[in-house]
């Protein structure tokens, strides 16, 4: 059974992620959604709260998984047998950093390989910080935000 896990904050979800992980649940027989700490962020909904958004909006995928934990992608990933990382890529920007993550995790986990999807166009300038900074002047989030849960992110401002 070929397993990835898709990381990230999900500070909340928005559909430049979702677009990944409908992408990546072609590719791998199951793919993990595993929400971990940043610790270069303060997240603004709870990790319970980022659980719920991220399963009511893949609960049409029936080999996406939603987790949590606390501590380094590699042991979430080892504990899941899984030796896939998934990540999505939007602009050259983004490269530089992903590349020290692949190589970082690499060197905690050799056997881990990190895949790289570029991200859809339309969603290109997307990030979640964006989606808030819409969300809390009450700009419109239609085609940012799964329209499932675009009424929980404008009503937690
Ligand atoms: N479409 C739209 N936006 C996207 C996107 C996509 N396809 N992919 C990523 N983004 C956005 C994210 O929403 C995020 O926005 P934000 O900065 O406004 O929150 C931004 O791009 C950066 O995403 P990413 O690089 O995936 O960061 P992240 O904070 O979401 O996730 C972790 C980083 C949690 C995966 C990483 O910190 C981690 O692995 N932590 C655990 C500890 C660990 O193992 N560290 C690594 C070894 S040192």
């Amino acid at each position: 059974m070929r397993t990835a896990v898709y990381p990230g904050s999900f500070d909340p979800l928005t559909n430049g992620h979702l677009d990944i992980i409908k992408r990546s649940s072609k590719l791998f027989d199951k793919v993990i959604v595993t929400v971990l700490t940043n610790s270069a962020k303060t997240p603004l909904f709870s990790t319970e709260e980022r659980l719920e958004l991220i399963r009511r909006t893949t609960k049409h995928l029936p080999n996406v998984e939603v987790a949590a934990f606390s501590g380094l992608l590699v042991d979430f990933a080892k504990q899941n047998q899984c030796n896939v990382l998934i990540k999505g890529l939007r602009v050259v920007s983004d490269f530089e950093y992903e590349f020290q993550m692949a190589l970082a995790n690499k060197n905690q986990m050799p056997e881990v390989e990190t895949m790289f999807l570029p991200t859809a166009q339309e969603y290109m300038f997307l990030s979640s910080s964006i989606v808030k900074e819409l969300a809390r002047y009450h700009g419109d989030l239609t085609g940012l935000v799964p329209k499932e849960i675009e009424q929980d992110i404008l009503n937690k401002f």
